[in-house]
């Protein structure tokens, strides 16, 4: 593997959950295959949990990191071929691409969508500009439109919980939310899960349909909760905004809250989210103070075990 963007890098998910799940029993297994290497974490947003299970994951596998937040640390990038730079950018991708490679053997960069221009974002310009400009491996941190580290933590932790030979149901459940988010968490986990041969059902408010490149193969996509909701293993609950009114809040005027008694409809489904989550508005706190329903902190233990796996795919090919 050189590049991890999206789950169209994997050439074999049922082969990379089964060596991450080896890497758990196994945590020391690789512990020198990064020895003299250095990766460097580029952040132009906030992040907790990215930030802190990929440093861990490289740690784990002797490497050397560097952190820095783009957005406040460093100079404003430009990204504009032939720009004239008599603005407030300082400093072109370009100079500042074939430097950072100087210093890194592998990059991580997590640059959030601006939600203005779904053009923009949806083509990816920030990640292809930093693609086009690096000449080391890039990993995706989360982009404008996906956040792979993350699903691939959340499909580990779907296997290591499904408890029946038939495939997991999963559902995907929009959730309110007081700000315009990200469709990229979503997106992800819909192309993951179908990837990973998960029955995909889809569930949100009319004016929240994601783009269909990502929901292509899912089971069933529909406005009604309780119809989704219906004998699930898993429900992974995600606010996102409106992806054809691009970045707006289309009114819901129905309760999207999850809560223990629309839980009855499933199969005792375990309650998933990628956190941070905002608690009585995204998720109640029975379902989320209930370990025996949620499997939030499981998603977040096993961000460390997606990261070193995929660091352990591309170090081996450098
Ligand atoms: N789930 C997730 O990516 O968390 P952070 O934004 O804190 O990294």
């Amino acid at each position: 593997m050189r590049n991890f963007i999206s789950v169209q890098n994997v050439p074999d998910i049922v082969a990379l959950l089964n060596k991450a799940i080896h890497i758990k029993q196994n945590p020391s297994e690789y512990s020198v295959i990064g020895k003299g290497k250095t990766i460097g974490l580029l952040f132009m947003n906030p992040s907790l949990r990215t930030r802190m299970s990929t440093q861990r994951a490289a740690y784990n596998l002797g490497m050397n990191v560097m952190t820095v937040n783009l957005d406040k640390d460093s100079w404003q990038l430009e990204f504009g071929d032939g720009a004239v730079m008599n603005g407030s950018t300082s400093e072109h991708i370009k100079e500042a691409a074939g430097v950072i490679s100087q210093y890194c053997d592998i990059v991580g960069l997590r640059s959030f969508p601006g939600l203005i221009d779904r053009e923009k974002d949806y083509n990816e310009e920030i990640f292809n500009a930093f693609l086009a400009n690096l000449s080391v491996p890039l990993i995706s941190l989360e982009s404008a439109t996906l956040h792979p580290l993350q699903s691939f933590a959340d499909m580990i932790t779907i296997k290591e919980h499904h408890r029946s030979e038939q495939r997991p149901k999963v559902v995907l459940t929009w959730a309110p939310h007081i700000k315009p988010l990200p469709q990229a968490v979503s997106n992800s986990f819909a192309e993951w899960s179908i990837a990973s041969g998960a029955e995909l059902v889809i569930a949100h408010p009319k004016g929240y349909e994601l783009d269909e490149k990502f929901t292509k193969g899912a089971s069933l996509i529909t406005h009604n909760q309780s119809e989704a909701l219906q004998d699930a293993d898993f429900v992974y609950v995600k606010n996102w905004s409106s992806y054809t009114d691009y970045g707006a809040m289309p009114e819901v005027k129905e309760n999207w809250l999850l809560n223990k008694s629309k839980m009855e409809l499933t199969k005792q489904a375990k309650i998933m989210h990628c956190l941070p989550v905002r608690r009585n508005v995204e998720l109640s706190d029975e379902l989320i103070d209930d370990p025996s329903v949620s499997l939030i902190q499981q998603q977040a233990g096993n961000r460390v075990i997606a990261a070193q796996t995929i660091l352990t795919e591309i170090l081996k090919e450098l």
